[in-house]
Order: C-alpha cells, then sequence, then structure tokens
C-alpha cells in the first residue's frame, strides 16, 4: 500500500475539529476507499490549551501556520483559517509555492485571490481543492467542474448562506425577530466570526463569484456584484410575500445576457410552490440551467461543522487517491490563462418581476398619483393592493404592487417618483420577484 497521505491543518474551529474527528473514526473506510490511510501529522491554532473533544497526541504544533503550510512534514496543507488576506492568504500562497497540495473552505480567499492561486497551482502542478468553499456540503464544484463538463450554463442561483436561510426561515414559521434568529444561528456555529458577512450578503457574494467563473469560464470578479443584504426584511414583507403566493429567500444569482453576465445577490421572491422555495433552515441549494443537462438542483447542509467537514474530508480523500503523474483538472474547470475577462451586465438591465411595498399617508389621490408613475414608467402591474397592515396611525396604508416583467431601470425610475410626490411615510421597499420552477 502507498505510503499514508500527510495532512497538516490550521485553523482548529468548529470545522477542524470536525475535520480530525472524522478523519479519526472513519479512517479505515477511507484508506481503503483511497489505497492510503490518510493522517493528520501537524496542526496550527491560535489556543493550544483548549479542549476541543479531539486527540491530537503525535501531532506536531505549529505557532506560525505559515511555516506549518511550508513544512516537509506534510503533503496536504489544510486551510480553515479563514479571511481573505492575513495568515490564511499567506499560508495558503506559501504551501503553494512549497509544491504543497492544498485544500480550503475560504470563500473570501478565493474570491478576491483565487485566479492567482489557481496559476500558482497550475504551475506547480499541484490541486487547489475547496469544496467546502461554497454550500458546505453540497458537492456543486465537482457537479460544475467534472460531471456538466461540455455543458453551457445559462444561468446558476441558489441559497447559498445558512445562516440567511435559516433566519428568513424561522422569521417566516415562528414570526421570530431578525435578531433572535441571528443569535441562534452564531450559537449553532452557522455564522462568520464577522455575521454581517452574512446577512449583509458578502458571504453569498464570494460564492457566487467562483461559482460564475466555473459556470461561465470566465475570471472572478466579486467586486462587480450587486449585493443587498436581509438586515432590512420584516415580518410586514414575509407576510405580503405569503399572501402573494411568494416566499423570500436571499438569492446569488448569476446569468447570462445580451449585454454581459448578471451577478447579484439580494432578498428575492421565489413562487411558494417552487422547489427552491422549500429549502428551509440552513439548507443550501443550487439550481444550474444548461443547455444539454436542462436543470438540476442540489440541496443540503449549507453550514456547520460536520457538513463543511464533509466537504473538505472529499478534497482530501481526491488527493489521496491521486498518483504521480496523473494530470490534474484546472482549479476553475478551465486553465487559469484561458478564463476569459468577466463581462459585466448592467443592474439597472436586469429584466424582472418586482414587488413594491410602500407605507403612504392615508388620502384621496396617492392611489392614483402612484398607479401614474407606473404607467409613466410603462410598468404594467399584475396586482395592487391595499390594506391596513402595520398600521402605526389613523393616517397610514400599505400598499403592495406586484409588476409584470420590466427593467430595474424603470422600477428606480419610478420609485424615485413616488417618493418625490411626498405620498410615503416610511422607505419604499423593493423586492425582485426570481423566476423558478
Ligand atoms: N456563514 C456561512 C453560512 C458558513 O451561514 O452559510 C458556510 O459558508
Amino acid at each position: 500500500m502507498a505510503e499514508a497521505l500527510r495532512v497538516g491543518i490550521a485553523g482548529l474551529g468548529t470545522v477542524g475539529a470536525s475535520v480530525v474527528r472524522v478523519l479519526a473514526e472513519k479512517a479505515d473506510e477511507l484508506t481503503r476507499q483511497c489505497g492510503r490511510s490518510i493522517a493528520v501529522t501537524a496542526v496550527s491554532a491560535r489556543d493550544r490549551s483548549r479542549d476541543r473533544g479531539i486527540s491530537l497526541d503525535n501531532v506536531k504544533w505549529f505557532e506560525d501556520p505559515a511555516a506549518l503550510a511550508k513544512s516537509a512534514d506534510i503533503d496536504v496543507f489544510v486551510e480553515l483559517i479563514g479571511g481573505e488576506e492575513g495568515a490564511a492568504r499567506q499560508s495558503v500562497r506559501a504551501a503553494l509555492d512549497a509544491g504543497r497540495h492544498v485544500v480550503t473552505a475560504n470563500k473570501a480567499l478565493l474570491a478576491r485571490h483565487g485566479l492567482t492561486l489557481a496559476e500558482v497551482a497550475e504551475k506547480k502542478g499541484v490541486l487547489l481543492n475547496y469544496e467546502a468553499a461554497v454550500a458546505g456540503g453540497i458537492p456543486v464544484i465537482k457537479t460544475l467542474r467534472e460531471a456538466l463538463a461540455g455543458n453551457s450554463v445559462g444561468r446558476i442561483f441558489g441559497i447559498l448562506n445558512g445562516t440567511c436561510n435559516y433566519i428568513l426561515t424561522r422569521m417566516e414559521a415562528e414570526g421570530l425577530s431578525f435578531d433572535e434568529c441571528l443569535k441562534d444561528a452564531q450559537r449553532l456555529g452557522y455564522a462568520e466570526a464577522d455575521p454581517t458577512f452574512d446577512i449583509e450578503g458578502h458571504d453569498t457574494a464570494h460564492k457566487l463569484a467562483i461559482l460564475t467563473s466555473i459556470a461561465f469560464g470566465c475570471r472572478i470578479s466579486a467586486g462587480d456584484i450587486y449585493m443587498e443584504g436581509i438586515s432590512n426584511i420584516t415580518q410586514a414583507d414575509i407576510q405580503a410575500a405569503g399572501e402573494l403566493g411568494y416566499r423570500i429567500k436571499l438569492l446569488g444569482v448569476a446569468q447570462a445576457t445580451e449585454t454581459g453576465i448578471e451577478q447579484r445577490v439580494h432578498p428575492t421572491m421565489v413562487p411558494t410552490a417552487s422547489v427552491i422555495a422549500q429549502v428551509h433552515g440552513v439548507t443550501n441549494a443550487v439550481a444550474i440551467e444548461t443547455d444539454i443537462l436542462g436543470e438540476l438542483l442540489l440541496s443540503g447542509p449549507g453550514a456547520g461543522g460536520n457538513a463543511t467537514a464533509s466537504a473538505v474530508i472529499g478534497d482530501i480523500a481526491d488527493i489521496a487517491k491521486s498518483r504521480p503523474g496523473f494530470q490534474h483538472g484546472p482549479v476553475f474547470g478551465w486553465p487559469a490563462k484561458e478564463l476569459k475577462p468577466y463581462r459585466k451586465a448592467r443592474m439597472r438591465a436586469h429584466a424582472g418581476g418586482y414587488f413594491i411595498r410602500l407605507t403612504v399617508h392615508d388620502r384621496i389621490g396617492v392611489f392614483a398619483a402612484i398607479a401614474k408613475r407606473m404607467a409613466d414608467s410603462d410598468i404594467s402591474l399584475e396586482s395592487i393592493v391595499q390594506h391596513a397592515g402595520g398600521k402605526r396611525s389613523d393616517d397610514q396604508k400599505t400598499v403592495i404592487l406586484v409588476t409584470h416583467e420590466t427593467t430595474e431601470a424603470a422600477v428606480r425610475r419610478a420609485v424615485e417618483g413616488i417618493t418625490r410626490d411626498g405620498h410615503l411615510i416610511d422607505k419604499p421597499q423593493v423586492i425582485r420577484i426570481e423566476r423558478a420552477g
């Protein structure tokens, strides 16, 4: 049997500890599957004395993750530190430069520096595996890179952040406040170290940037993503969505259009009957539409120690199974030097339906003024409903509009006009509607 694959792990938080534990528990199965054993030989973590419930006997400790990354004691460097700069970036770069394979769950790092890191990995002939970086335990990277080779993707969209989906699900099902749900997500180990990364859409954007590159064969361009988070979603929106046959999800969407590729992250109305609307709690889902296969939906646990560890271990096992001389596939499915520049579609050209919730003064002419602004912007309305829900005073009414397909530019123009008319009590709420089967 071949020699053991020696693994060094930097970062022993929820995910790192799960990886060490599962590698020990599943040692026999993994050895039989890979034809060699997998041994954690070295680790690096901030707090050496903390009880993580795992055995680290005979494992070498490194204070400096970059020193571990370069160490001759390991074949694979597993980066679970997180963050797009600092120790994570330095240690991954050091490992690749030293000719070590790398496994990482770090979406922020890949979204910002993935192209450079892929070029180094491909030059050195080592693997840079990152299944855990997108959608937790769902094998979406393998699916896109390997199973869907030859397919052209038209649209890829999904629920990519477990924390947001957990919050939205519980707000709807239990009527809880946003803050209560966020605290529970943190307690359960789903949220990022800084949860604003989750709730303001950054985490989804990082994952979407990676998916876009593989799906469309273009360079990663995280800075070009239109982004809105869920922190301004209220019970009023959730209830109105339900009444109209929709559910609110934070989606990341990448879509080929005539003017380029749209990349957007925002709260989205999806039909309650659609499959993606049935994805609840910390579960993630990715829908992929291609010319050959048609529509595919993958769903599964999107965050948490074991889900993420499952993807990390799959990546380590792929390295254990690889042999010298085996030609590794390119990191983003296409050789890094052949990735096309990203061609950005204009957000104002985005076409789709819109949900608009307005809190207005209850007086004569308001309804007519709103309808006129819509007509002036060539917006056709599917429905317009007025009710007293969420009323703070007798002078207040809620007006909910659902448009037929229109453009972002037209909706912004109409909403600016309505705001200027002076009938609004609160900021207007605009939520895009996404076509979903
Ligand atoms: N904070 C992330 C989430 C963890 O909630 O999905 C997985 O990337």
